[in-house]
C-alpha cells in the first residue's frame, strides 16, 4: 500500500548512523563503502590493534577507489578526506550503539560469541535501530533469538573484497518486518549495490552454490584428476571466471571455507557436498590459510 512504502521509505532515509561490529576484511570494507556512501560510520572492534590494522587497509582501498572514480587528484583527495571524515573508531561496542540507525555484526563466526554482543546492543540500542549479520555460516535466525527486536533483524551479507563486489545478499528470517526489509535494501542501494532477495538458508545463494564447487575442485585435485594451476585456468579460461577455485580458496581463506562446510555438515552429515577435505584440512591446520598467512594451496609473498 502506499502507507506502508511511505513509512518504509520514511525509515529508510533514516538510516544515515552506521555501526559496523568488526574490524576484519568484512567489516573494514564495510565501514569504508558506508563512509564512501554519505553515511556517518563508527568501526568497533574490541581489538585496537586490529582496528589499526583495518584503517590502513581502508586507507589503501580508498585511494585505489577514488583513483578509479575521479581523474582529477584534488577531487580524489577530496571524496576521501570527506569519507574519511565520517569514520570513527571505537573499542567499545555498547556505547558505539546508542545514536546508531543500523548495525552491522561482521565478527568471529560464533554464535554464542554474537548473540552475547546482540542481547547487550539490543539492551543499549535505540528502539528503530536494525540490527543485522553479515555471517556467511550461522542461521540468522538463530542470532536474532538473542533480542527483543527479531521485525528488525536480518542478514546484510557482503563479499570481499567489499569495496569492489556489488552483491549484497538480504537475508529475512521469517519475523523481519516488511519496513525492516525494504530499509536494508534502500540502504544497500545506497551503498552502491545490488540486492538479492535470500532465505535464512545455508548460505543463502552465493555460498550455497560457491562453496561445494570450491570443494568439487579440492576432490578433483585429490583424486588426481587435475593439478590445481590447470583447474584455476580451466576455469578462468573456460567459464569467465575471474579467479579460479584455488585461488578464490586462498583468497576467502581456506579456513573459513573448512569453517563453513563443517559447519553444514554438522546440519546434513550425509550431503555429499558437505564433506570435509583431507587435503583442506592438513593445509588450515598447518596455519596455511592463503593469501592471508602467506600461503594457501599457493604460497604468495608477503
Ligand atoms: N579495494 C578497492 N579496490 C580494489 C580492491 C580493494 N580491496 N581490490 C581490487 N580493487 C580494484 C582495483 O583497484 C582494480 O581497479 P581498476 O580496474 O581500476 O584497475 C580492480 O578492482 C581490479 O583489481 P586487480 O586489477 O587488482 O585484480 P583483478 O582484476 O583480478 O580483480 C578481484 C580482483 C575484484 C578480486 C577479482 O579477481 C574478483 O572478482 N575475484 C573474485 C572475488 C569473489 O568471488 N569474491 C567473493 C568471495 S565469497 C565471499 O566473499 C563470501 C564470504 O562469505 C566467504
Amino acid at each position: 500500500t502506499r502507507r506502508s512504502l511511505s513509512q518504509s521509505a520514511a525509515m529508510s532515509a533514516a538510516i544515515k548512523n552506521v555501526t559496523v561490529i568488526g574490524s576484519g576484511l568484512m567489516g573494514a570494507g564495510i565501514a569504508q563503502v558506508a563512509a564512501q556512501t554519505g553515511h556517518t560510520v563508527t568501526m568497533v572492534d574490541i581489538d585496537g590493534e586490529a582496528v589499526k590494522k583495518a584503517e590502513k587497509r581502508i586507507g589503501d582501498s580508498i585511494h585505489r577507489v577514488a583513483k578509479k572514480k575521479f581523474a582529477d587528484g584534488d577531487e580524489a583527495n577530496k571524496f576521501i578526506s570527506e569519507a574519511l571524515g565520517r569514520l570513527s573508531t571505537s573499542t567499545d561496542a555498547v556505547s558505539s550503539v546508542t545514536a546508531s540507525d543500523l548495525v552491522v555484526e561482521a565478527i568471529v563466526e560464533n554464535l554464542d560469541v554474537k548473540k552475547k554482543l546482540f542481547a547487550q546492543l539490543d539492551a543499549a540500542a535505540p528502539q528503530h535501530t536494525i540490527f543485522a549479520s553479515n555471517t556467511s555460516s550461522l542461521p540468522i535466525g538463530k542470532i536474532a533469538e538473542a533480542t527483543n527486536r527479531k521485525d528488525r533483524f536480518g542478514g546484510l551479507h557482503f563479499f570481499n573484497p567489499v569495496p569492489v563486489m556489488k552483491l549484497l545478499e538480504v537475508v529475512r528470517i521469517p519475523e523481519t518486518s516488511q519496513a525492516t526489509y525494504d530499509a536494508m535494501v534502500a540502504w544497500g542501494k545506497t551503498m552502491g549495490k545490488v540486492t538479492v532477495a535470500c532465505k535464512d538458508t545455508p548460505g543463502f545463494i552465493v555460498n550455497r552454490l560457491l562453496v561445494p564447487y570450491m570443494f568439487e575442485a579440492v576432490r578433483m585435485v585429490e583424486r588426481g584428476d587435475a593439478s590445481p594451476r590447470d583447474v584455476d585456468t580451466a576455469m578462468k579460461l573456460g567459464a569467465g571466471y575471474p579467479m579460479g577455485p584455488f585461488e578464490l580458496m586462498d583468497y576467502v581463506g581456506l579456513d573459513t571455507g573448512k569453517f563453513i562446510v563443517d559447519g553444514w555438515a554438522k546440519a546434513d552429515p550425509d550431503n555429499p557436498l558437505f564433506k570435509s577435505s583431507e587435503l583442506v584440512n592438513k593445509l588450515v591446520s598447518e596455519g596455511k590459510f592463503g593469501v592471508k598467512s602467506g600461503e594457501g594451496i599457493y604460497k604468495y609473498k608477503k
